[in-house]
């Protein structure tokens, strides 16, 4: 791989311990992955909390008073950030347990990595990239976000040491080669809702694995609607890159998004297939009675916490409710008094993380329902050998099994 003098530099570790470690884990990185050389990263970098880099300890005495050079983002945890006091259960209500998580994030703030600590750190952020800037993002619904939403560019590999020296091997998404529209996805259903699009990128996802597909017939999506087909193309395929004409930047029409070039395949997307998807996500759904719900995934967005409280308002729970946000929507959400709602019904508001990443489920979960088909989908490896039944369905149908303790959710169009 070609090295600037600046590079090779930095890579003998003649100026910084650190960044000569950093260096040379991604020009390994960068090797494996075929790249010519390595790119600035002129937009931002999001990496896990934990994530450090082989051989420098992010605690350690080489790393005192140094800071990263970009904008970078701590995603998601597996701890609640907030409200872990209210789930009940150990270790997440454990005190020593919450202090222990708080600690383990300070030397990742001190060399200036932003805690916005969840997978919709796009959301929260100040410094969204704009078109075409070079960013290292982790996490499924982000990665599209950052491609095919804001038209700036990432590979899934968000990292301390891409943080640490602003660079990142230029492959994949940083190439206008590989952004080019591969499947044309003729969406025939008139989409209505949220689940909608989960089911539209769940059934797509599928098909096309890691190509670009280009959709049409979609109606103008909300950012509700946009962050559930995201995720999903991310759980049953790995699409970093889509287009949507008229919407999305970089393919303001469909010849443009497929470069003038014919698709390699069509696609025809209906009720049929959606159903189908439906099914698939409800076949483990086993007894009516419901023990736990969670809705969260993606974390909530405030106008989604907005509609929940107002379900839930002057009502009681039966069964145990999650609903997961991330940390700074959750204290406009107290601001707000939707969690004090949430929580008069008996449900639990929490930011930060999910059952999946925290691996467990409340105690006695045999039965949950969820409305994304993401964390529906996972969760069943994830509390393996455990056996889980899980429903799925609307926000509204979750709700009403958060309260009456029982699934109704039946399939319905536009739902
Ligand atoms: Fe977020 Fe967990 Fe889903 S981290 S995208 S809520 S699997």
């Amino acid at each position: 791989m070609y090295l600037t003098k600046d590079e090779e530099r930095m890579l003998r570790g003649e100026d910084d311990y650190v960044a000569m470690k950093c260096m040379e884990y991604l020009v390994k990185y960068g090797e494996a992955a075929g790249a010519q050389r390595l790119i600035d990263i002129d937009g931002t970098v999001n990496a896990r909390p934990a994530s450090g880099i082989a051989g420098v300890d992010l605690a350690g005495p080489e790393m005192r008073g140094k800071k990263v050079r970009v904008f970078t983002h701590m995603g998601q945890t597996q701890t609640p950030v907030d409200g872990w006091e209210d789930v009940g259960f150990a270790p997440w209500n454990d005190p020593a347990h919450h202090q222990e998580f708080v600690e383990a994030l300070k030397p990742g703030l001190r060399c200036g990595v932003h805690p916005t600590l969840s997978c919709t750190y796009y959301l929260v952020s100040t410094v969204p990239p704009t078109v075409g800037r070079h960013c290292a993002w982790t996490e499924s619904s982000a990665m599209p976000w950052c491609n095919a939403i804001l038209g700036a560019r990432t590979n899934l590999d968000g990292c301390f040491a891409a943080a640490y020296v602003g660079k990142i091997p230029e492959y994949g998404m940083h190439l206008d080669e590989n952004r080019v529209g591969t499947h044309l996805v003729k969406v025939d259903a008139k989409l209505r809702s949220p689940m909608d699009y989960d089911l539209v990128g769940f059934h797509v996802g599928d098909l096309v694995g890691m190509d670009v597909p280009v959709f049409t017939g979609l109606p103008t999506p909300s950012v509700n609607e946009l962050i559930k087909l995201n995720s999903a193309l991310n759980t049953t395929g790995a699409v970093w890159m889509y287009h949507i004409p008229g919407v999305t930047p970089e393919g303001p029409t469909v010849e443009a998004a497929f470069n003038g070039e014919p698709p390699t395949e069509t696609l025809h997307v209906g009720w049929e297939e959606l159903k189908s998807a439906y099914d698939t996500l409800n076949q483990t759904g086993s007894t009516e009675t419901v023990d736990f719900v969670f809705i969260g995934c993606p974390h909530c967005t405030l106008d989604q916490l907005r509609e929940v409280a107002a379900m839930l308002e002057g009502r009681r729970c039966r069964s145990t409710l999650w609903i997961m946000t991330n940390p700074w929507t959750f204290r406009l959400a107290e601001f707000m008094g939707y969690r004090a709602t949430i929580k008069q019904a008996g449900g639990i508001l929490l930011s930060g993380t999910c059952p999946g990443l925290m691996g467990c489920l409340p105690p006695n979960t045999e039965v949950m329902a969820t409305n994304s088909a993401k964390q529906g989908y996972y969760i069943h490896g994830l509390v393996y050998p455990r056996k889980l039944g899980v429903w799925y369905g609307t926000t509204k149908d979750c709700i009403q099994a958060a309260l009456t303790g029982q699934w109704r959710g039946t399939w319905q169009e536009g739902a």
